[in-house]
């Protein structure tokens, strides 16, 4: 039997890439920053099967030029919008992802944010850094309690539901917003069910969750962003492009918000011009919500368990297309 070679997008877990190795031809991209789409184009039309990374752009293009005989796209991500599925799909060509291993790493990161951003640990710890250690004072970096604010929540999937569960803890009144009703979580959880015109009006704490699609893009406009709280804090650990940046630079320079703290943004990485990477209230780390130890291990493994059983023709145990199998 000929040896299947296998292309991945970026150096993954060395014991996951070592699983691979044991039965096919395993390449790695070497740079830290992703292949190009026309090296993709030219990687993808060589090989049984690919793992990728929601940096790649695996347009219609590149998938259009794969092998005939490739077997399968395997994202390590739980996202995939880097990923025409269309035409994947179209071409039968069965995508994996990685749901459920990175929830509560990504509702933990969530945390962290939000507390950071409410309580000004970001910008106190700069300054102290810097030899800036103002004395104690009533004013002195003062920020927003946590405890028995109102939280909202927009996307009520696995990530959404774990920020949730945590902000039990914190005796918040927590505000849901998802295309579907979850009478049985509303019970368990004690969350309320709202319409995004709720949401937007009576949230201290807006945080989204949501995957990228047509109906999510810029979701988060100039319009929605009038909707909210002027003491608000918006967090966004989903994609950047659920918000519309020039319209948040708006919001955040007209005080029509507190302030926002963004894992993921529009596009990444943020310009080095952009306005709100000089603004204190303004938190910004590099997509970094899925990045323990722990869970990036299981994310590599869980993209070479969908990558082999692809290349054993099997039913990919995550699909993002499944559809492909009822074809
Ligand atoms: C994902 O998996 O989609 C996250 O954005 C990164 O882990």
């Amino acid at each position: 039997m000929q040896t299947k070679k296998i292309f991945i997008t970026r150096n993954i877990h060395p014991d996951a890439v070592s699983r691979l190795k044991s039965f096919a031809e395993v390449d790695i991209w070497p740079g830290e920053t992703p292949p190009s789409e026309e090296f993709l184009k030219q990687k993808i039309a060589q090989v049984d099967g690919v793992i990728t990374l929601l940096t790649d752009p695996l347009t219609s293009n590149v998938i259009s030029s794969a092998n005939p005989g490739l077997k399968v796209i395997s994202q390590m991500a739980v996202g995939y919008d880097n990923i025409d599925i269309k035409t994947a799909t179209e071409k039968g060509i069965p995508v994996g992802h990685t749901p459920g291993v990175l929830t509560e790493t990504c509702a933990d990161f969530t945390w962290a944010l939000l507390l950071s951003l409410a309580r000004r640990i970001h910008e106190a710890a700069l300054e102290v850094s810097q030899g800036i250690w103002k004395p104690w004072g009533p004013d002195v970096l003062v920020g927003y309690d946590v405890y028995g604010a109102t939280l909202g929540i927009i996307g009520f999937g696995r990530i959404g539901q774990a920020v949730a569960r945590r902000a039990r803890g914190f005796n918040m009144r927590i505000l849901y917003t998802d295309p579907e009703r979850h009478i049985d979580l509303e019970n368990e959880l004690n969350v309320e069910f709202c319409t995004l015109d709720e949401i937007l009006s009576q949230s201290d704490f807006l945080s989204l969750h949501t995957y990228l699609s047509e109906t999510t893009y810029h979701l988060i406009n100039k319009e929605r962003l009038a909707q909210m709280k002027k003491t608000a804090l918006l967090i966004n650990t989903s994609r950047g492009s659920v918000i519309d940046p020039t319209a948040l630079e708006w919001a955040l320079i007209n005080k029509v918000i507190a302030g926002a703290a963004l894992d993921v943004f529009e596009p990444e990485p943020i310009p080095a011009e952009s306005p709100l990477l000089r603004m204190k209230n303004v938190l910004i780390t590099p997509h970094i919500a899925s990045a323990s130890i722990h869970t990036r291990q299981r994310m590599a493994h869980m993209a070479v368990d969908n990558l082999i059983a692809g290349l054993e023709g099997k039913r990919l145990p995550f699909c993002a297309n499944p559809q492909i199998y009822s074809k």
